[in-house]
């Protein structure tokens, strides 16, 4: 009473062998590996109730059962016609390495059974002639150690991406913090420097050119590598060139690398910047002060992103983002002819002025204190502040070399303090304490839609202020504000103001 294998294979549901989610209801398949059609009949007796059991004659047939159905559990013989038991277990893992592997075994050859359980390979056997009832537990506790190893490794993947999730979240907030930080290092709350923190924030993310002008000392260098460190290419190399500090073809050889004998003193073959930042950024200043020969080979570098190392007949593509900054106006250069157009084009695909710090006076104050702290602290004093008037000079200052003069007079100043725990205007520069406050008499810092008077009173009420707190005495305070003194008494007791 042969059993009909094919039959029973094919009452199989439907699925791929990988199919590792079992929803409620569905059964477990089981696999039934043997030659002796009474041992899979007597198998599937016992077990055909509880799961849907696929059964095969020989090793092949089990094989290809395994490719085509959802499998749990295979239970194998020994001894196949054509392969060895241990050999079709080994091959069953290729096709479904999470079913359990369980062993028939008509005889104790435990020594090679024993070895395939302890690697790992075979879950259990069962020694023939076996109990129902002991297959049956067995096969139960197989199973659910499958279920128990699906749902380990259902949590696992589920674990792993909880974990790409975190990480990515962690990557971003560290991305916020370095850009912010990259960002913070530039002082400034003027419309126009808001302005150029809106136009800075956008192109950072980006490989966009940028180019960035304004006059020396208005930060210029601090906003390329702003623009760098707050990007995507931070973590690649961020590399600078001053394109006027170099002779012609040693800033080629600088930029784009030489060969070896390339000219004279070319003794060994030299990588170029733009090779060397790969994925970074190269920093092009003073890119106004170019030759028209390098003009063309930076317009090729932007171009086509290719570079020909000196001496080399070759090409070779880079990968870098390049910033360039000058103090010139560029657009005046390419009227007068020299610079190129197309290059100068190329270049500002995104502009960022800089402006004068005369033009953004509200600044100073900010960045004063803030050199004033760093200055101390390297220094080693504790100086907090400045005297309003001290202060009103400082605005009201020219500030030619911008942001650089203003950090070095502060510098120059704490160098200078002694014991004094704040700066006065004596102590600044002369040429600075020279500059007459208000010369330039500036509106924008009252608030919107306050009458003259008040705007005067409020005027008044500072200068008084300052002055007595400069000098020390109303009598002096008078003198220093061009008033007679009585009438700087009247002028107090108007204002509310307390000797
Ligand atoms: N907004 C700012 N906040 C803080 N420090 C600034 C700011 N702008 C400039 N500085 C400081 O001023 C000095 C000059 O800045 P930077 O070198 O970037 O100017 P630059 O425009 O490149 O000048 P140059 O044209 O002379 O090369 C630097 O020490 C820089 O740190
Ligand atoms: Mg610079």
């Amino acid at each position: 009473m042969a059993p009909e294998p094919a039959d029973r294979q094919s009452s199989s549901i439907d699925g791929s062998p990988e199919d590792a989610l079992r929803p409620e209801g569905v059964r477990h398949g089981i696999l039934i590996v043997d030659d002796e059609p009474a041992i899979l009949e007597s198998l599937e007796l016992t077990l055909g109730g509880d799961y849907v059991v696929h059964t095969a004659p020989s090793g092949e047939e089990g094989l290809a059962i395994l490719e085509a159905h959802p499998v749990a559990l295979v239970i194998s013989d020994q001894v196949l016609p054509s392969m060895s038991g241990v050999e079709f277990l080994e091959r069953a893992i290729e096709i479904n390495p999470r079913a359990i592997r369980m062993m028939l075994t008509g005889y104790a050859d435990i020594g090679s059974l024993a070895r395939a359980i302890n690697s790992g390979r075979i879950y259990r056997y069962i020694s023939k002639p076996w109990e129902p009832d002991e297959v049956r537990l067995n096969v139960r506790r197989a199973l659910e150690a499958y279920d128990l190893a699906t749902e380990n490794t259902q949590l696992a993947s589920a674990l792993a991406d909880a974990n790409e999730r975190l990480r990515a979240e962690n990557l971003y907030l560290r991305r916020e913090v370095e850009r912010k930080y990259a960002f913070d290092r530039i002082i400034g709350s003027s419309p126009a420097m808001n302005r150029v923190f809106e136009v800075m924030e956008k192109v950072a993310e980006t490989d966009a050119t940028v180019l960035i002008t304004g006059e020396t000392g208005t930060g210029k260098d601090l906003v390329a590598r702003a623009i760098h460190y707050s990007g995507r290419r931070k973590d690649r190399r961020f590399l600078a060139q001053n394109c006027a500090s170099l002779p012609d073809t040693l800033l080629e050889s600088e930029l784009f690398g030489h060969t070896r004998g390339a000219f004279t003193g070319a003794h060994a073959e030299k990588k170029g910047l733009f090779e060397v930042a790969h994925r970074g950024t190269v920093f092009l200043d003073e890119v106004g002060e170019t030759h028209p020969g390098m003009q063309v080979r930076l317009l090729r570098v932007l171009q086509d992103g290719e570079i020909r190392p000196l001496g080399s007949s070759d090409t070779r593509r880079v990968d870098v983002r390049i910033v360039a900054a000058t103090n010139r106006d560029l657009r005046k250069e390419v009227t007068e002819g020299r610079f190129r157009e197309d290059l100068y084009y190329r270049l500002r695909v995104v502009e960022i002025e800089l402006p004068p710090l005369r033009d953004r006076r509200s600044d100073i104050p900010l960045l004063a204190h803030s050199f004033l702290d760093a200055s101390s602290q390297k220094m080693g004093r504790d100086i907090r502040g400045f005297t309003n008037a001290a202060m009103d000079r400082m605005v009201s200052y020219s500030w030619s070399g911008n942001v650089r003069e203003l950090e070095n007079e502060i510098e120059r100043t704490v160098a200078l303090a002694g014991d004094a725990d704040t700066v006065t205007v004596d102590m600044l520069s002369e040429h600075i304490r020279g500059a007459i406050p208000d010369a330039d008499p500036r509106v924008d810092d009252l608030p919107p839609g306050m009458t003259m008077n008040a705007a005067v009173d409020a005027l008044k009420r500072r200068m008084i202020l300052d002055a007595i707190q400069e000098t020390g005495s109303k009598t002096r305070a008078a003198e220093q504000l061009g008033v007679p003194r009585q009438s700087l008494q009247k002028m107090m007791k108007r204002l509310g103001l307390k000797a």
